[in-house]
C-alpha cells in the first residue's frame, strides 16, 4: 500500500507543478514514505533521513531549496519525535492526511510541521487523478485501494494504530478510479486493504457491497483481464469470495492469506481468533472449489513464548498445505502493542535460527511448486520488458513472473507460453500458439 500511497502522493503535487525525478540531487521536494511495521523498518527512516539532509545541504550551498517531508506509518507514530531528532525535516504527513500536502507546502513557514490526524473528510476525495500518459508509464499492473485500517488488533501488530479504524471506500469511487486506470491502459487491477476480505463498501443505494460483489462488477470493464486481492485475514474469507474463485474468470487463482503460526497456543496469544485446524480447514475449502489455487501467507516466528514446540507445528502446517510462496519475519516489539508488554520474550538468536530453518523449507517447497509448472502451458499477462534485450517479463494467474523472448507489442495482451525451466526468482519459457 505504501507504494500505492506513493504514486497518490506524486499525483496530488503534480497539479503544483512537481514532477518525479530518479535523481534525488535533483528534487526540489523529498518525500520519505515510511513504514512502521517492524523496528528494522523504522529504524532505517533516520538513517535515510541522515543521507537526504546531506543532499540538501549540498543544494543550499548552490542556493537551492530542498524541502523534505516524511510520510506514511512511521510519520504518524512517531512524528514528533522525527521532528525533534532531524532537524532538516520540513513536515511529517500521515497516512490518511497526505491529501494535504499542496496546502501543507504553500503555507510552510520556518519551522516544521505535523499533519498526522485522521481528517473527517476522505483523502481519495482530495486527490488529482493521474493522467493518462503517468497511468500508462506505471505499467499495466496497477495497485487500487479500496479499503483501509484494521479492526483486528492482533497483538503484535502496529496497523490498527497507524492505519486507523477499518474503512471500506464507497463502489462509485472505486469504479471510476478503475475504469480511469483501464481507459490509460491498465490491465490488471491488485485490490489493496490492509484487510481487504472485510471489504464492505456502499454502493449508489447505500447497500453494503461485498469484495466477490465488487469483483463481479470491476471484471465487466472492458479492457480489465485480471483481478487480485491482498491482504486478508483468515476469519473474513466469505462464501461468496471462495465461491467467486470458481465462478469469477478474471478474479486469479491466487489468495494470499497470512496464518502467522501453527500453534494454537501461539494463535491464541496473537489475537488470531481461529485455530490452526479451522485455518487448514478453510483451505480446504478454497481448494474444493479451485484445486489449482496458489497459496501464500506470513509467518512470523519467536512471537513471546513459542517454543521449540510450537515452532514445529507451525513447520508442520507449512508442509501439510504446501504453500506456493511466503513471507517469514522474525517477531519484532512494537512499542504500544500489547505483544510488547508479553512476558518470555525469545532471545534474538533463537529467532534467526527459526528463520532459517523456516526459509529452508519453504525455498525447497517454492523451488518443488514453480518445478510443477515446467512443461504445462500458461497465459501470461506480459508487463514489460525482461531483463536482457528482446526478453519481456510477465506472470502466471499464479503470480509467478515469466521470461520469453517475444516483441514488444506483446505487453499488455496475454498470450499462452509453455514453461520450460525454473530459476531463482522466475519461470523461463517460449511464446505458443497465436501470438497477440
Ligand atoms: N513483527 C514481525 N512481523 C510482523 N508483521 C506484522 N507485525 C509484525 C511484528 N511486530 C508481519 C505479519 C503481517 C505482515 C504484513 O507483517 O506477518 O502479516
Ligand atoms: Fe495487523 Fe493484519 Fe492483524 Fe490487522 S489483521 S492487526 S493488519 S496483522
Amino acid at each position: 500500500m505504501n507504494a500505492y500511497d506513493a504514486t497518490r502522493m506524486a499525483d496530488v503535487l503534480a497539479p503544483e507543478g512537481y514532477d518525479e525525478t530518479t535523481d534525488i540531487a535533483q528534487a526540489d521536494l523529498v518525500v520519505l514514505n515510511t513504514c512502521h511495521i517492524r523496528e528494522r523498518a523504522a529504524e532505517k527512516v533516520f538513517s535515510e533521513l541522515g543521507k537526504v539532509r546531506e543532499l540538501k545541504e549540498e543544494r543550499a550551498k548552490n542556493g537551492q531549496e530542498m524541502k523534505i517531508a516524511v510520510a506514511g506509518c512511521v510519520a504518524q507514530a512517531e512524528g514528533a519525535e522525527i521532528i525533534r531528532r532531524q532537524k532538516a525535516v520540513d513536515l511529517v504527513v500521515g497516512p490518511q492526511s497526505y491529501h494535504r500536502l499542496p496546502e501543507m507546502l504553500r503555507t510552510l513557514e520556518a519551522g516544521a510541521r505535523i499533519e498526522t490526524d485522521f481528517p473527517i473528510e476522505d483523502k481519495f476525495d482530495h486527490l488529482a487523478p493521474p493522467k493518462p500518459e503517468k497511468v500508462a508509464s506505471r505499467g499495466i499492473s496497477s495497485f487500487l485501494t479500496i479499503q483501509e485500517g484494521c479492526d483486528k488488533f492482533c497483538t503484535f501488530c502496529v496497523v490498527p494504530y497507524t492505519r486507523g479504524a477499518e474503512t471500506s471506500r464507497p463502489i462509485s469511487k472505486i469504479m471510476d478510479e478503475a475504469r480511469h486506470l483501464v481507459a490509460s491502459g491498465v490491465r490488471e487491477l491488485t485490490l489493496l486493504g490492509q484487510n481487504v476480505n472485510a471489504f464492505h463498501g456502499l454502493d449508489e443505494n447505500g447497500h453494503s457491497v461485498s469484495l466477490a460483489a465488487l469483483t463481479a462488477r470491476l471484471a465487466e470493464i472492458p479492457g480489465l483481464l485480471r483481478l487480485r486481492y491482498m491482504t486478508s485475514h483468515p476469519n473474513d474469507m466469505q462464501d461468496d469470495l471462495i465461491e467467486a474463485h470458481a465462478s469469477q474468470p478474471a478474479l486469479m487463482p491466487f489468495l494470499h492469506l497470512p496464518v502467522q503460526s501453527g500453534s494454537d497456543r501461539i494463535l491464541q496469544a496473537m489475537n488470531r481468533k481461529h485455530t490452526a485446524q479451522q485455518y487448514v480447514d478453510l483451505i480446504a475449502r478454497v481448494r474444493s472449489v479451485r484445486p489449482d489455487i496458489a497459496l501464500s501467507s506470513d509467518f512470523i516466528v519467536g512471537f513471546p513464548d513459542e517454543t521449540e514446540e510450537d515452532f514445529q507445528a507451525t513447520l508442520n502446517l507449512i508442509k501439510n498445505i504446501n504453500f506456493g510462496s511466503s513471507y517469514f519475519f522474525k517477531y519484532s516489539i512494537r512499542p504500544g502493542t500489547p505483544g510488547a508488554e508479553m512476558e518470555h520474550q525469545i532471545p534474538e538468536d533463537v529467532k534467526s535460527e527459526r528463520l532459517r530453518r523456516l526459509q529452508e523449507l519453504a525455498d525447497g517447497m517454492r523451488y518443488a511448486y514453480n518445478e510443477t509448472a515446467v512443461g504445462q502451458v500458461m497465459p501470461v499477462l506480459f508487463e514489460k520488458k525482461g531483463r536482457y534485450p528482446g526478453q519481456i517479463a510477465g506472470k502466471t494467474p499464479y503470480l509467478q513472473a515469466v521470461q520469453v523472448d517475444g516483441p514488444d507489442s506483446i505487453i499488455g495482451c496475454i498470450a499462452d507460453v509453455l514453461i520450460t525451466e525454473t530459476r531463482t526468482n522466475s519461470l523461463m519459457g517460449s511464446l505458443v500458439g497465436e501470438i497477440p
